[in-house]
């Protein structure tokens, strides 16, 4: 079993990568793609490590095959294909591909080998890392999974030249999340970049896999410190779930919903945790220069509000927060007086 955090980048991280799957000598080894991984990432991750798998599987791509359906299909192929123990299976895509892959891995005759080669900026700087797999439970995210850290996750920015923007924007609000919970100097870095092309982006993600994983390592099973991850979650999660079951608002992705949490969140600070006005306005002009306002009304607020009540993360109808005591300096359990919500939202829509 692989407890250790094991990352490698770039072009030497592939390198590693070979030599490591060379050493263990697999009976069989089958790469994992969804449609779009297959399409854009496949021939090119094939020719770069001179591997010859012994079957590729593709998934369909997004959230909503992130189920067991899934994980039962590959799981079948994977039989038929003659998988044994000593097969490794390489996730070669986004979030949902490396964590259903892992899941199956980790489940498939009581574990085997796996290896995530994340595609999307969010997978890199924050899925792949951390030793969750995992896949939802109908509507529920994540409720059926395993910890279990990769044999070895390589990060190559190479793969977010055919990303879409909207898709590099969510992932960004991750790293922004890693830079307001743990590092003040990186946020100021990333709070000042002109553009999020992958030439850009490059230099800044070693650091954000760097916070995700000290983390993860000091406290694996989110007893605590591993808590801080999750600023910005608790309203943005709430927000997510609404855009995406009220038919007459736009799409919100996972960062884009956080990036409005986390600037409700900073707000939530000022007057929960004593941060710096002028540092929660920084945040929000931060914010407001790489995504666009969303419209939320009053009505659309209070459904949030009652999302959020229901949140399973509650305990004993308490709702706790992860809130910034300074940019750098996150505080946990946080309880909020709930007539600081509207506030908050007011602070959002506020110029
Ligand atoms: N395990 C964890 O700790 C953890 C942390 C955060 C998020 N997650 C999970 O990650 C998932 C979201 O991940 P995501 O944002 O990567 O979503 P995703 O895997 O759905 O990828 C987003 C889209 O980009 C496409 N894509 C992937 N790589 C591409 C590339 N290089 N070029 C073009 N298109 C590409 C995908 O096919 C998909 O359509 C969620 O299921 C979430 O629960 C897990
Ligand atoms: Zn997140």
């Amino acid at each position: 079993m692989q407890n250790q955090i094991n990352i490698s980048y770039a072009s030497e991280g592939l390198t590693a990568l070979v030599q490591q799957l060379n050493k263990h000598e697999y009976t069989s080894l089958f790469v994992l793609v969804d449609e779009n991984t297959e399409q854009y990432c496949l021939t090119r991750f094939l020719a770069q490590t001179d591997l010859n798998p012994t079957s590729v599987l593709v998934m369909q791509a997004g959230e909503e095959n992130k189920h067991l359906s899934t994980c039962e299909k590959l799981w079948n192929q994977l039989s038929s294909l003659g998988a044994d123990r000593n097969s490794a299976l390489i996730n070669l895509g986004g979030g949902v591909v490396t964590d259903l892959g892992g899941f199956v891995a980790c489940t498939f005759k009581r574990g085997i080998d796996f290896y995530n080669i994340p595609t999307t900026l969010l997978s890199m700087v924050d899925a792949s890392v951390g030793g969750k797999t995992g896949i939802d439970l109908g509507a529920l995210k994540n409720q059926i999974g395993v910890i279990q850290e990769p044999q070895q996750v390589v990060i190559d920015s190479q793969w977010l030249s055919t990303l879409p923007l909207e898709e590099v924007r969510s992932g960004f609000a991750e790293m922004l999340k890693h830079g307001l919970i743990a590092d003040p100097n990186y946020w100021g870095k990333l709070k000042g970049l002109m553009d999020l092309t992958p030439e850009v982006l490059s230099p800044h993600i070693k650091p954000s896999v760097t916070v995700k994983s000290e983390v993860v390592k000091k406290d694996p099973y989110e007893k605590g410190l591993r808590k801080i991850l999750n600023f910005g979650h608790t309203l943005g999660h709430a927000i997510e779930s609404y855009f995406l079951v009220t038919p007459s608002k736009q799409r919100l992705l996972h960062g884009e919903a956080i990036a409005i949490g986390m600037v409700l969140e900073a707000y939530l600070s000022i007057e929960c945790c004593g941060l710096r006005p002028e540092e929660a306005k920084e945040i929000k002009i931060a914010f407001q220069q790489f995504y666009p306002q969303v419209e939320i009304k009053k009505e659309d607020v209070d459904a949030i509000l009652a999302l959020l009540r229901h949140d399973k993360k509650n305990k004993a109808g308490r709702i706790n927060f992860v809130l910034l005591t300074k940019i750098g300096i996150p505080a946990i359990d946080v309880q909020v007086p709930q007539v600081l919500f509207q506030k908050a939202f007011n602070f959002y829509a506020s110029a």
